[in-house]
């Protein structure tokens, strides 16, 4: 059975995320900014997709109450945010995951209530023919009992842009007071890139959107290298939004980790470390720069300490000193 780690006030608190200054990339002209994800409930950018396409599929009556069972492959925020708030609303939720992604993302999931499937992908699930054994698993599952399961499909599904250009793009364009220059995230499905893009060029078609994707053969959980894997449909139907792309080595974003938490007191996750390496490589002298940190740094200890990113007592002490973690209990 489900463990009730959460209740429902907390669905009302996904979005509304902090936009915090970084020093150490900010100077004379020129501001940057971390839009911090991990203050969703559930502790990442993926809380809002998860929210938006459960709500849609309530919305077209395919969800039914404590009967439908949701099923999503996953390298693992989707899975978090999933099984959290479908936990809420009564829904039980299967969860296919890489087993590279990290053991504390498995554990939280299970402690969610989710049912695991673990398949010998790569970090992420890759879209494209025969590389894609996660996503293979979840639609033949959901397709076997299409009266019990709905997978929501994150990598094609609409409500993943649409809770982005309603709500992240907004905010951005609101907390940085139609100021922002240039946008930057990593890349996963395409829905947080387009849907915040989407709605920033709307409101200034000068605003620059910059991707940023890992080296291929990556460690960084939750986006995608374009070489080893097919572009999601998704980020197709919009990737004309994406003005410039910088590739980031494994080594810097883990040495973005510790430069953040040295520098700007912050402990964040690795794909928060690329966005920043690629912030860094930016070199403005003017202007406002906008990077999304999708997740903070508490889940993935094994992963700082097997990299040689923090020893275990650095960890901790990270842990301790780092400014702005949200009091999500179950990290
Ligand atoms: C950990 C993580 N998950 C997901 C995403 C983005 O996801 P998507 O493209 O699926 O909206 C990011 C983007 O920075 C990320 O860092």
């Amino acid at each position: 059975m489900a463990t009730k780690v959460v209740d429902d006030k907390l669905l009302k608190k996904i979005g509304n995320t902090p936009l915090v200054r970084l020093d150490s990339l900010s100077s004379g002209l020129a501001n940057a900014y971390a839009k911090l994800e991990s203050h969703n409930p559930f502790g990442s950018v993926k809380d809002r997709a998860a929210y938006w396409m459960i709500k849609d599929g309530e919305e077209r009556g395919i969800l039914k109450k404590n009967e439908s069972i949701i099923i999503e492959p996953t390298s693992g925020n989707t899975g978090i945010a999933l099984a959290g708030i479908a936990n809420l609303l009564g829904y039980k939720v299967e969860i296919v995951i890489p087993e590279k992604a990290s053991e504390e993302t498995k554990k939280v999931i299970e402690s969610l209530g989710a049912k695991l499937y673990q398949t010998s992908d790569d970090l992420c699930p890759k879209v494209g023919a025969g590389t894609d054994q996660s996503i293979a698993l979840a639609r033949a599952i959901s397709q076997a009992r299409p009266d019990l399961y709905y997978m929501p499909n994150q990598y094609e599904n609409e409500a993943n842009f649409m809770g982005h250009y309603k709500g992240t793009g907004p905010e951005i364009w609101k907390q940085t007071e139609g100021k922002i220059t240039h946008f930057l995230t990593g890349v996963g499905t395409g829905g947080t890139i387009t849907g915040i893009s989407a709605y920033l060029k709307e409101q200034n078609p000068e605003v620059k959107t910059i991707a940023v994707q890992p080296q291929q053969n990556h460690l960084i959980q939750g986006l995608r290298n374009f070489v080893e894997s097919d572009k999601p449909v998704l980020f197709k139907k919009r990737e004309n939004l994406v003005d410039d792309w910088m590739t980031i080595t494994n080594e810097e974003s883990f040495a973005s980790v510790v430069r953040i938490f040295e520098k700007d007191r912050l402990l964040v996750g690795p794909s928060s470390g690329a966005v920043y390496a690629a912030m860094e490589k930016l070199k403005i002298d003017k202007g406002c720069v906008v990077g999304i940190f999708a997740d903070d740094g508490r889940k993935f200890k094994s992963l700082y300490v097997q990299q040689k990113v923090f020893t275990d007592e650095q960890f901790e002490k990270a842990l301790k000193e780092s400014k702005y973690l949200s009091d999500i209990s179950f990290l």
